[in-house]
């Protein structure tokens, strides 16, 4: 099956992204909101990020015109019923992913098929969640998307081969090295990486090393391009927090707990770059 026409849900860090790069792949995408102010938000920072690279020279003013042109935005699920593939990238919370699914599985095609972006979550639940399990499947971008090359493609025991295939192909077209991933908590590259993050938590919890030494340690002595706490407030406080804590869950392991930090600034609503405020200050200039 090929992919013309492209859905995404939730018009947030992830959303956007994906949303900008199928259009920058030459697909028809439609993007949706809760609302329209979150939409018209989520909208302003594409077109911001397609002004940019305008003014960087890597896009002309006609490339850049036909992007937007190729974007629509809505606040109705049902504008979905014309999609090839929706990749939906909503907030990480199983029973609101479960809810979406059924809904798309009601307006959808019977032949589209429907990933998830979740980060952790189990996308077997997700799938079963509607009447076409073989047509469900992970599809994990990396933040932010249109410059990280990973794509995790996340199969189940009830995906089938031929949604495996159109999946990947799709994923080349955007550019992306894609690597498959088994249905298991965090799938490959962050199930490697959460235990940095955490120790990262940890070690600034404990007041064994300030932040910018912590992050300056994984920059100059491993030639991470980015220090783990400025990584974290650029991904998400709260996603890490749904991420690690939906991790303790799966596999009982204190490893995978949260430290108390992360859950006291995320009630504090210290949430990272998305709120102003992380580990770092971003309202400052
Ligand atoms: N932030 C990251 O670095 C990162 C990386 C990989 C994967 N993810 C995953 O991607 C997903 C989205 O994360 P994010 O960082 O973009 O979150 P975000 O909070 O920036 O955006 C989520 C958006 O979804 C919207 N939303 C919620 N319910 C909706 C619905 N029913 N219909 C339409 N929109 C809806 C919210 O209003 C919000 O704007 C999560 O599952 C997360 O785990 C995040």
């Amino acid at each position: 099956m090929a992919i013309k026409k492209v859905g995404v849900v939730g018009c947030g860090i992830m959303g956007g992204g994906i949303a900008q790069v199928c259009a920058q792949s030459g697909y028809e995408v439609t993007i949706s909101e809760i609302n329209d102010d979150l939409l018209n938000k989520g909208m302003k920072v594409i077109k911001g990020n397609l002004a940019k690279s305008v003014e960087k020279g890597k896009l002309s003013k006609e490339e850049e015109a036909a992007i937007v042109g190729r974007l629509k935005g809505t606040t109705k699920i049902e504008d979905f019923g014309d999609r090839d593939l929706v990749i939906e990238a909503a907030v990480e919370n199983m029973g609101l992913k479960k809810k979406i699914f059924a809904d798309l599985d009601r307006v959808c095609a019977p032949g589209a098929i429907m990933a998830t972006n979740t980060s952790c979550l189990c996308v077997t639940e997700i799938a079963m969640a509607t009447k076409r399990p073989d047509k469900v499947l992970g599809m994990h971008f990396f933040n932010p998307v249109p410059v990280m090359k990973l794509l995790e493609i996340v199969t189940t025991i009830v995906s089938s081969q031929e949604t495996f295939n159109t999946a990947k192909s799709f994923g080349q077209s955007l550019g992306k090295v894609v690597v498959i991933a088994k249905d298991t908590p965090a799938f490959i590259a962050n199930r490697i990486a959460v235990p940095m993050f955490i120790e990262a938590m940890k070690v600034y919890e404990e007041g064994l090393a300030t932040k910018e030494d912590i992050d300056n340690a994984m920059v100059y002595g491993y030639n991470h391009p980015m220090g783990p706490l400025a990584l974290a407030d650029l991904v998400g406080l709260d996603t890490l927090l749904y991420v690690y804590d939906s991790m303790y869950q799966e596999f009982k392991d204190p490893k995978w707990a949260p430290p108390l930090l992360l859950k006291r600034m995320v009630t504090a609503g210290h949430l990272g770059r998305k709120s102003g405020k992380g580990f770092y200050d971003y309202t400052k200039k």
